[in-house]
Parts: structure tokens; C-alpha cells; sequence
């Protein structure tokens, strides 16, 4: 079939015209080392972004990780945002991932990668709003689009702040075990989820106060697995709290008052 000539010449100016504004942008610079990393549907969906003014633009990386990237961005008012790109290439992601995906009510999964990442992307969005709404210390989530997602950035002057883990061994204190163990508990109690990776690589200390970060592999506690993740969790901090001397109760102890009636 032979398409419409007219059609054709409309698409091709509506290409220039968005080119244009993309060329327009100060952030071409990074948007084009971005380019690099990511598909072209995850480039044209942050150019889509920066149109649609859910972000002015980006400002650097934040961290490169195996399975996603975080940058830095602006918000409309002048505010920084944390923006999680997940990769659409890491295979091994790819086949780790499906075990959260299957068994949650919540989600059906796509035949494609490519679906199955954005529906990644969607999961932490949706997991990070029910932890806010349940009252749980994360950060705001804001957007979601494609694999992209935008949250609340937790630093200052661009700088993020600390996870558990670089926090200097004299810092911790019992305190701060027990912040965590009640966001744990809310989260597991009010917002009915399991974060299911937890541990002191995903809980940011940011203002003298813990966050639970990471959220893309949390699951209802409906899930086949959720007792296994959730005594895996709770082991996790407890160890850590442990491994710097502070005088922690046992995994068992924590579950049964997070079982509570
Ligand atoms: N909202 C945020 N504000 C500031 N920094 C953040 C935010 N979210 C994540 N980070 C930083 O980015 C790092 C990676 O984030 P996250 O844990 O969500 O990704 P990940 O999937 O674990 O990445 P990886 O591939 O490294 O496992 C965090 O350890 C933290 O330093
Ligand atoms: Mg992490």
C-alpha cells in the first residue's frame, strides 16, 4: 500500500520540528552521552519529559549500576530529582526479575524485554507510592514512563546523601536499627509489602533520618516467597546492626512482633 504523500511530509516536519527542540536544549550535551547507554525509546521518552516540562533537564549521573542508572535532575521549580533509567540490555536482570513479577496478582508480564522492564519501572513507582501512602520514610515518587522514573532526590546541592552501609561503624545506634525495623514493620503491616532487598545498601540516611530505597522487586504479602524475602530482610538489617556491636534481638523475635494481632 502506498502511503499518503501528505501523511508523509506531515510526519517529516513533525520530526524536524521536534528535533528542533531537542537541538534547542541545553542539555544536548548529556542527553547525547545518555544516548550511548540507553535505546532510543528510552532517549526520545526523556526528550518527551523534558517537553512536557516533568523535568528541565538533567544534570549528571548519580550512579551507574548493573541493572539501572541514576541521574540528577531539575525539577520545574528549581528542585532536584533523583531519575532511575533501568537498562533495557542486562540478561541476567532479565531472568532475576520474572520471580518478582510472577506470583504478584498486581502484574501480568509482556512477552518482550523491553516490556518487561518498563513493567519493572511501573512495579517501583507503584510499590513506592504504597509506601508513602502507608506512611513509610521513602522517596516521593513522581513520575513513571517507559523504564524511566522519577522520585523525590534525597541529598543536597546535588550531592546524595549517604546509604546505610558508608555510615562510619560510631555513628550507628540502636536507634536507627529500630527506625528501620518500624518502617519494615509499617510497610509490611499498613502497606501490605515485603520490600524483599532489603539491607544496608538500599536505606539512605538523609537528614538524620532513614529511607528505605530500591523498590522495584518489593511484593505483596501475598506473594509464594513473601515469608522467605521478609525473614531474608529482617536478617539482613539485623546482621548488620549486629556486626557493629549493637545489641540487636534475634530474626525470630522481630517476626513474631511483626505478627502481632
Ligand atoms: N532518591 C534518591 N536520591 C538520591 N540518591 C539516590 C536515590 N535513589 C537512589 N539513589 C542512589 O543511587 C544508588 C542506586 O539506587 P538503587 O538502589 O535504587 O538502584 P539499584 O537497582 O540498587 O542499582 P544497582 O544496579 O547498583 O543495584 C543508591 O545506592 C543511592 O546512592
Ligand atoms: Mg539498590
Amino acid at each position: 500500500m502506498c502511503p499518503d504523500f501528505d501523511e508523509v511530509a506531515r510526519r517529516k516536519e513533525l520530526k524536524q520540528v521536534e528535533w528542533r527542540r531537542i537541538r534547542r536544549n541545553k542539555d544536548a550535551d548529556l542527553l547525547e552521552t545518555v544516548e550511548e547507554v540507553f535505546d532510543r525509546r528510552t532517549v526520545m521518552a526523556l526528550y518527551g519529559l523534558i517537553n512536557k516540562g516533568v523535568i528541565e533537564g538533567m544534570k549528571g549521573v548519580v550512579k551507574a549500576g548493573k541493572e539501572s542508572r541514576i541521574y540528577l535532575a531539575g525539577g520545574m521549580n528549581g528542585e532536584d530529582l533523583a531519575i532511575k533509567i533501568y537498562l533495557t540490555s542486562s540478561m541476567e536482570f532479565k531472568k532475576s526479575m520474572l520471580q518478582y513479577i510472577q506470583g504478584d496478582p498486581r502484574f501480568k508480564i509482556g512477552h518482550d524485554y523491553r516490556r518487561i522492564v518498563n513493567t519493572w519501572a511501573q512495579k517501583e513507582f507503584k510499590n513506592l507510592t504504597e509506601a508513602t501512602r502507608a506512611g513509610v520514610p521513602v522517596p516521593r515518587p513522581i513520575h513513571v514512563e517507559e523504564n524511566i522514573l522519577i522520585m523525590e532526590f534525597l541529598g543536597e546541592d546535588g550531592v546524595p546523601s549517604p546509604i546505610l552501609k558508608e555510615i562510619p561503624k560510631q555513628y550507628l545506634y540502636l536507634g536507627m536499627y529500630e527506625e528501620i525495623i518500624k518502617s519494615a514493620d509499617r510497610l509490611y503491616r499498613v502497606g501490605n509489602l515485603i520490600h524483599a532487598d532489603l539491607s544496608e545498601y538500599n536505606v539512605m540516611v538523609h537528614n538524620g533520618k532513614t529511607y528505605l530505597i530500591d523498590f522495584g522487586q518489593a511484593v505483596p504479602r501475598e506473594h509464594p516467597m513473601a515469608e522467605e524475602f521478609l525473614r531474608r530482610d529482617i536478617g539482613n538489617i539485623i546482621r548488620f546492626f549486629d556486626k557493629a556491636g549493637i545489641g540487636v534481638p534475634d530474626v525470630e523475635e522481630v517476626l513474631k512482633w511483626m505478627k502481632r494481632t
